[in-house]
């Protein structure tokens, strides 16, 4: 398959043993894999880009906003304050995924969404004062490396450990990725993430991308977002 050499470079990215599962999943369904990236990156070509890598060591520009925030408020999202703000590109996929939720009974409130370049420097200065930078770099993003300011990250009500156990939290672990949404920092994955758990924080990944994600990636979406960027890039 010809595909696959790029890909393989691209796995050199991740660590050996998730490198060598992932291969073995592609070369055990080459079709489905490379028709589903195919998918994931036609659909974030045709919004203007929806799968970048952002984290401790893949930065955005200080001056990066997304050209298409919307509004939550008006809309049926639920949030905590108005003024809330995810990118248009991303707004349908919120609004299904929140009308499954209700039809299931679930009530999901957005806690945070994007947040500015500027935002997000005064966020992560409180914390290096209140914790110290190194305690804070474990859970806040520096100012150009957080999710939330790309437009598609959010997080869920409340910002805390006990979401997980909420109806809210267990639905969006086993829901949210029919939806093209994915859980950023899960627990025990500091040293991949560079984060703590945090089990209400979700960025969207598009939903062939979350499918990607589950069955070759091991459910970790820093694996998948790694592979994206070098796969992107040539694979190496
Ligand atoms: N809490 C996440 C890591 C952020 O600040 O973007
Ligand atoms: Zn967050």
């Amino acid at each position: 398959d010809p595909r696959l050499p790029r890909a393989v470079a691209a796995l050199s990215r991740l660590p050996p043993a998730a490198a060598a599962g992932t291969e073995a999943a592609i070369r055990a369904a080459p079709d489905r894999f490379f028709a589903l990236l195919a998918e994931a990156e036609a659909e974030s070509a045709a919004a203007g880009g929806l799968l970048q890598l952002v984290d401790k060591n893949h930065a955005l520009p200080a001056g990066y906003e997304p050209a298409d925030l919307a509004s939550l408020d008006g809309s049926p999202l639920r949030a905590t304050k108005s003024g809330m703000k995810l990118r248009k590109a991303i707004m349908g996929a919120a609004l299904a995924m929140h009308e499954a939720a209700e039809a299931d009974g679930v009530r999901l409130t957005f806690a945070s969404a994007y947040r500015s370049y500027d935002y997000q420097d005064g966020l992560f200065k409180r914390y290096a004062a209140a914790h110290g930078e190194a305690e804070a770099s474990r859970f806040s993003a520096r100012a150009g490396t957080s999710q939330h300011q790309l437009g598609t990250a959010f997080d869920m009500d409340p910002i805390d450990d006990a979401f997980a156990a909420t109806p809210a939290g267990a639905w969006m672990a086993a829901n949210a990725w029919r939806f093209g949404f994915s859980l950023s920092y899960p627990a025990g994955m500091e040293s991949v993430t560079g984060y703590v758990w945090e089990s209400w924080h979700y960025r969207y990944v598009t939903k062939p991308g979350a499918v990607l994600e589950r069955e070759w990636f091991g459910g970790v979406q820093q694996y998948l977002m790694e592979f994206l960027d070098a796969y992107g890039n040539g694979g190496g």
